[in-house]
């Protein structure tokens, strides 16, 4: 076996495959923000949909919040490379620098946030909202910072109905494939007299223990929160074996499909086999379907 390149475990590399940049896109296009004088990206990353935002409006000032200091870096370079002048924490601010609004990242959990009443015109979280322990007390944090009026959007590829027919056994056959691969190194490692990959069960709770809510249960929700729903979408997005591979080294999948696992071994393992987990099915592609909701502040 030749010994793999070390694994970006980041969320990075993901979050600029043309597929999931096609999803982000078509999700923050459904929605007219030209109006926004102030975005909230909660659980930003490494920015993918701020960048998107501001797209749509580009005066308006921007706080992003996640709760990894390696995304929010990455962040923060993203958008001084662009021009913007980046200011970390939770600051509101109306600078305009160089021609650009100040944005400002902040290192912090996407349901507490240290903000006034009524201080934004949107919020958003894309691909994290079904990560949320407890999501009726995020989205009334969502709806306190938000003026009314103000509109409230997140993706979704975690719901139930994100699996079109068939798609599910894929991610069987990708652990049995991964679990497979880490076998196959183990043995070499014991070969070589040195210690295997071990896997230390308990470290995090199973896979995917968050419950899929449908769009039906999520409109509720969102209503009894104050959040209105008035655009809600389903998107059927194609992931090819190269983007499967990207999805799978993210270490904030790994180490939940793989728990236990020393993270980089998951995500290696994960990497390794994006392929043959789609060849098993006889696809080359794998269908999966993102929500897309936008509610407005009563
Ligand atoms: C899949 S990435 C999505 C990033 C970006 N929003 C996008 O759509 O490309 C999920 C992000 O959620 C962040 N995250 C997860 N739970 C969080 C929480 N409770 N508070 C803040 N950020 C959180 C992770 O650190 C990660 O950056």
């Amino acid at each position: 076996m030749s010994s793999p390149q070390p694994v970006n475990t980041t969320y990075e590399p993901f979050s600029m495959e043309p597929e999931y940049v096609e999803a982000n896109h078509g999700f923050v296009a459904r929605q007219d923000l030209t109006g926004v004088k102030r975005f909230l990206d909660l659980a930003c990353g490494t920015g993918s949909i701020s960048e998107l935002l501001l797209q749509q409006s580009p005066s308006a000032h921007l706080n992003g919040i996640d709760y990894d200091p390696v995304q929010v870096d990455l962040s923060a370079k993203h958008f001084t490379e662009l021009g913007y002048t980046v200011r970390r924490g939770f600051e509101l601010t109306d600078e305009v620098i160089a021609g650009k609004p100040v944005l400002v990242f902040g290192v912090g959990s996407a349901d507490e946030l240290p903000f006034p009443d009524g201080t934004f015109d949107s919020v958003t979280i894309g691909n994290a909202i079904h990560v949320l322990p407890d999501k009726e007390r995020f989205l009334a944090a969502v709806a306190r910072v938000l003026r009314p009026g103000g509109v409230f959007g997140f993706n979704s590829s975690f719901y139930a109905g994100t699996n079109p027919p068939g798609a599910a056994q894929h991610m069987y056959e990708w652990l049995k494939e991964a679990s497979a691969y880490i076998e196959r190194k183990n043995e070499k490692l014991r070969a070589e007299g040195r210690p295997p990959i071990k896997r230390v069960r308990g470290t995090r709770g199973p896979a995917f223990s968050n419950r899929w809510y449908s769009p039906q249960e999520w409109t509720e929700m969102l209503g009894r929160c104050g959040l209105r729903v008035h655009d809600s979408n389903e998107r059927t997005v194609y992931l090819d074996e190269r983007c499967l591979a990207t999805v799978g080294a993210y270490g904030g999948l790994a180490e939940v499909v793989m728990s236990g696992y020393p993270v980089e071994e998951a995500s290696e393992a994960l990497q390794a086999t994006a392929g043959i987990s789609l060849r098993n099915m006889n696809i080359d592609r794998l269908p999966r379907n993102w929500l897309e909701m936008w509610a407005t502040r009563e």
